[in-house]
């Protein structure tokens, strides 16, 4: 039985992640920093990736290739204050969902590292993505319009 099946499959994870997304959603550092105003297509992107790191079903790499989840943050400001807001914005949801204790520390000690090793920059925050982020995002999202039309 895989972690993930212990704690109740993909309902627990969905579950974590709304209540996470329903805090980023409210949080004026994280809120501006997500490109597409609704967050419901990044709240299952997050959601899958947890599910399939959990030993869930792999739907995650079959949409998105590997995580690399360094180099898909790169575009993002994420300096400790950012940092910080995501944790608290899990620690809810992690509070909300009430797995066993257990089962909470072993995700909890993941998450807090994973979102140590995230940090790219120790720069303060303006509010948005770093401008070295929003031309990366223009420039993606331009090749993909060109991609559409040919
Ligand atoms: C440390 C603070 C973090 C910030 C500020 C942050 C912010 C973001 C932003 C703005 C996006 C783009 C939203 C989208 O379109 O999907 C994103 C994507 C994502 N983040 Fe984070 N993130 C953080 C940490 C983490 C951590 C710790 C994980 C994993 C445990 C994670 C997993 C993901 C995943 C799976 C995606 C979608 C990647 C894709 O397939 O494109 N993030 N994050």
């Amino acid at each position: 039985m895989t972690f993930y099946d212990e704690v109740g499959g993909y309902e627990t994870f969905e579950k974590i992640v709304n209540v996470f997304y329903r805090e980023v959603a409210i949080d004026p550092v994280l809120k501006p920093m997500y490109p597409e105003e609704d967050l419901r297509p990044a709240a299952e992107r997050l959601t899958l990736f947890l599910v399939q790191y959990w030993g869930g079903p792999g739907t995650y790499s079959e949409r998105r290739g590997h995580p690399r989840l360094r180099m898909r943050h790169v575009p993002f400001h994420v300096n400790p204050d950012a940092r910080d807001r995501w944790l608290r914005c899990m620690r809810t949801a992690l509070d909300e969902v009430a797995l066993s204790p257990m089962h909470e520390a072993t995700l909890w000690d993941y998450l807090e590292r994973a979102a140590y090793a995230m940090v790219n920059t120790m720069e303060p925050s303006g509010i948005g993505p770093a401008p070295a982020g929003r031309a990366l995002m223009e420039a993606r999202s331009r090749s993909e319009d060109s991609t559409e039309s040919s």
